[in-house]
């Protein structure tokens, strides 16, 4: 049977409050899906505010590498995600392309010891795992540039995975200098040295984009997420993360124009007058997308059901480094 969306939030609603269970709900999901959750933010917020929740479910929105965090934060909680969708930005390094980066750094000269490395918080628990098993730790876009200037002082040469933008973002901003794997460059003349992975959703944006915005609306801001290419970024005003472009936007005077790059659902719903898409193509994250009110539905009633489904499960091994490289960055 059909359900409209009205019906279906009256029926998530009934199961909420019978159940012990937490929604939570990235920026990025869709809109009827984001009013339903209990928790919602950008991804720093939701792995600390899941992590101290004390419902025996979390029912996640989101994208799975976001869903396995609070599992290996939270081993003892049975985390369920109404859509196993993988980010397409962590599906581009596995611990094996993780293990050649290593190689790659060896090759020059540059021993295991002397590499620090610091995983982007879009990677699955396999790759945090083997960072953490080399001393290093996960960041998110929120914290990126905190992590970074801390981990310079051990005076070790950074391996950044998998976002080669944010790596080199950050490293412009902070004045060092960075390298992408399989492009020209000596690890051992930069500071940084990235990954080659990136967003396709956040890849969309365009200088022409830029300059078509700011022609057509002279004294336009253009703000952006740091997983946007470096010569974007060099060309807006403001660079930062979801909570911290949700911020700047909303601080701004109501008749300031702004024209955003990133996710589309969360543009969307930021500001109701002078918010502009910043690309002529829609840029929506198709994994965020993926799950519905339905979804949302069906898996409440599982648990009701008394058989969860789509329930996050990671090894022992892996749940306790990737756990140490997720507590090394929460303890920054
Ligand atoms: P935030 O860390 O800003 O929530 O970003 C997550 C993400 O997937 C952006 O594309
Ligand atoms: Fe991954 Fe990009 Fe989607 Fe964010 S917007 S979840 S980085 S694919």
């Amino acid at each position: 049977m059909q359900y409209t969306n009205e019906e279906l939030k009256q029926k998530i609603d009934e199961l909420k409050s019978k159940l012990d269970v937490t929604v939570v709900a990235h920026f990025y999901q869709r809109d009827e899906v984001f009013d339903i959750g209990d928790i919602t933010g950008d991804s720093l917020e939701l792995a600390i505010r899941t992590r101290d929740d004390d419902s025996k479910f979390v029912l996640f929105c989101g994208v799975a590498f976001m869903g396995q965090s609070v599992k290996v934060l939270s081993p003892h909680k049975r985390v369920v995600m109404p859509k196993l969708a993988c980010c397409a930005m962590a599906k581009m390094i596995d611990g094996i392309y993780f293990d050649e980066s290593i190689a790659f750094m060896e090759k020059h000269g540059i021993s295991k010891e002397n590499i620090l490395p610091i995983t982007y918080i879009n990677s699955n628990a396999d790759v945090k795992a083997k960072v953490g098993e080399l001393g290093g730790l996960v960041c998110t876009s929120s914290n990126a540039k905190h992590i970074i200037a801390d981990a310079l002082k051990v005076g070790k040469k950074i391996l950044f995975v998998p976002d080669r933008c944010l790596g080199q973002n950050i490293a412009n901003q902070m004045g060092l200098k960075s390298m992408v794997i399989g492009e020209e460059g000596n690890p051992n003349d930069v500071d940084i040295i990235c990954y080659d992975g990136f967003c396709s959703v956040h890849q969309l944006f365009t200088l022409d984009d830029i300059a078509f915005y700011r022609k057509k609306f002279p004294g336009i801001l253009i703000a952006v997420h740091p997983e946007c290419d470096p010569s974007i970024c060099d060309a807006s005003d403001f660079v930062g993360s979801t909570s911290q472009l949700i911020q700047y936007i909303q601080a701004l005077p109501a008749e300031q124009k702004v024209a955003v790059g990133t996710e589309f659902n969360m543009v969307n719903r930021l500001r109701p007058t002078n918010t502009y898409v910043l690309s002529s193509t829609k840029p929506e994250c198709p994994t965020m997308n993926e799950t519905t009110l339905e979804d949302v539905y069906v898996t409440l009633k599982a648990i009701d059901d008394g058989a969860p489904i789509n329930e996050i499960f990671v090894d022992e091994k892996t749940q306790k480094w990737a756990k140490i490289a997720l507590e090394r960055m929460l303890a920054l």
